[in-house]
């Protein structure tokens, strides 16, 4: 093993994201726009013996955790392999995925017994109209099947995301809230990024997640802050008196936590993305088998890593007419 990877600010790298594909059957409001994008041909997406080396290459150095992101990861059709051999690599304890959770009830058993340790299920409303109109056209019953699937396994951890938007799902906090009470979940309500979405109707739908506490005033749940929770995210973790689960709240806007900041992410087409919100990209795609090379332009990644993001509401107006990064969210992976 050699050196850990910092950055110029002294945070440690432990944990990559890599996405494995920019494709995904949906086209959730918040993630892709309505007319769907074009898709990376098959042959500039890194392939299975690519990823596991990426993973050896930062394993080196410390990196032990990995979560697989999309798009949707699960419509790789290697995808169980990429989990095992993964898992394999020396270092590595911990991998994780996210995903829609469409194909769980088909490959939720697979994955397990390949060695996955985590999952994290989008799942932004109990409503099936409101489901299908958020993902632009999935269906419900899949995904509620799909987390059954995965709940059944004994899986270190499962958690659903829920991205609030104003006036679609922010009326269902209280159902969120309950469906934690007798189910061993994590229910984590996230805050709308701005992020390959229009800017101004971004700042009409935002909703700070002070809602939720706000919800459990007026519902008079107590709620009690939980440190114990298997994890890497941004996320602050809670849990209702008496609950088997918990919620957590992953507040990029009105509460910044980038000192804490732990990870890289790799995109499909072979980039490091140093930073969610910064559009300077590394391509590593061809020093992938060339150790020192790869090393050289991961430290050249950190480099460029910014202290802060700057999704701040103090800097909408600014941002209003920017866009960081030309990538869609499905192109990043979260
Ligand atoms: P664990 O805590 O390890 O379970 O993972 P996670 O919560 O980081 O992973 P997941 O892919 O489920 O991401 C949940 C949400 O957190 C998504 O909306 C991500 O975009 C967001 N998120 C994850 N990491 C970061 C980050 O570094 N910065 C910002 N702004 N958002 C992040
Ligand atoms: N803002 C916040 N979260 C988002 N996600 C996708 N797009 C956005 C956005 N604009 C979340 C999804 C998914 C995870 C990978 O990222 O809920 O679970
Ligand atoms: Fe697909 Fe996930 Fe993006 Fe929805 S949030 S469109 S499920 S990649």
């Amino acid at each position: 093993k050699t050196a850990p990877l910092k950055d110029k600010y002294g945070r440690v790298t432990d944990y990559i994201r890599i996405s494995v594909t920019d494709r995904c059957p949906l086209r959730c409001v918040y993630c892709m726009p309505e007319e769907g994008l074009p898709f990376f041909p098959t042959e500039k997406v890194l392939s299975q013996d690519e990823i596991v080396k990426v993973v050896e290459n930062f394993a080196r150095h410390g990196v032990h955790s990995v979560r697989l992101t999309g798009g949707e990861p699960l419509v790789r059709t290697d995808i169980v392999d990429i989990v095992r051999r993964v898992k394999a690599v020396p270092g590595v304890d911990d991998v994780a995925i996210t995903t829609n959770g469409l194909a769980l009830p088909k490959y939720a058993k697979a994955l397990k017994e390949a060695g996955l340790d985590r999952l994290n299920i989008s799942l932004d409303t109990f409503k099936p109209e409101e489901y299908k109109r958020i993902t632009r056209g999935g269906n419900i019953k899949q995904v509620l099947k799909g987390i059954q699937a995965a709940s059944e396994l004994d899986f270190e951890a499962i958690k659903l995301n829920v991205v609030l938007i104003k006036g679609q799902n922010d009326d269902e906090i209280l159902d969120f809230l309950k469906y934690t009470i007798d189910r061993k979940v994590n229910v984590r309500f996230i805050e709308f990024m701005p992020i390959g979405t229009d800017q101004k109707t971004w700042h009409s739908e935002y909703v700070s997640l002070d809602s939720v506490f706000e919800t459990c005033r007026q519902e008079n749940l107590s709620y009690h802050s939980i440190k114990s929770l298997t994890g890497n995210g941004p996320s602050d973790n809670y849990q209702i008196q008496g609950a088997v689960g918990s919620f957590g709240l992953i507040h990029p806007i009105s509460c910044q936590f980038c000192e804490n900041c732990n990870r890289l992410r790799i995109t499909a087409d072979g980039y490091i993305k140093a930073c969610l919100y910064w559009d300077e990209e590394i391509n590593i795609r061809d020093v992938i088998y060339d150790e020192p090379a790869f090393d050289q332009l991961v430290q050249k990644a950190l480099n460029t890593k910014p202290e802060n993001h700057e999704m701040a509401l103090a800097q909408a107006d600014r941002i209003i007419n920017h866009q960081p990064t030309w990538r869609h969210m499905s192109q990043i992976g979260g």
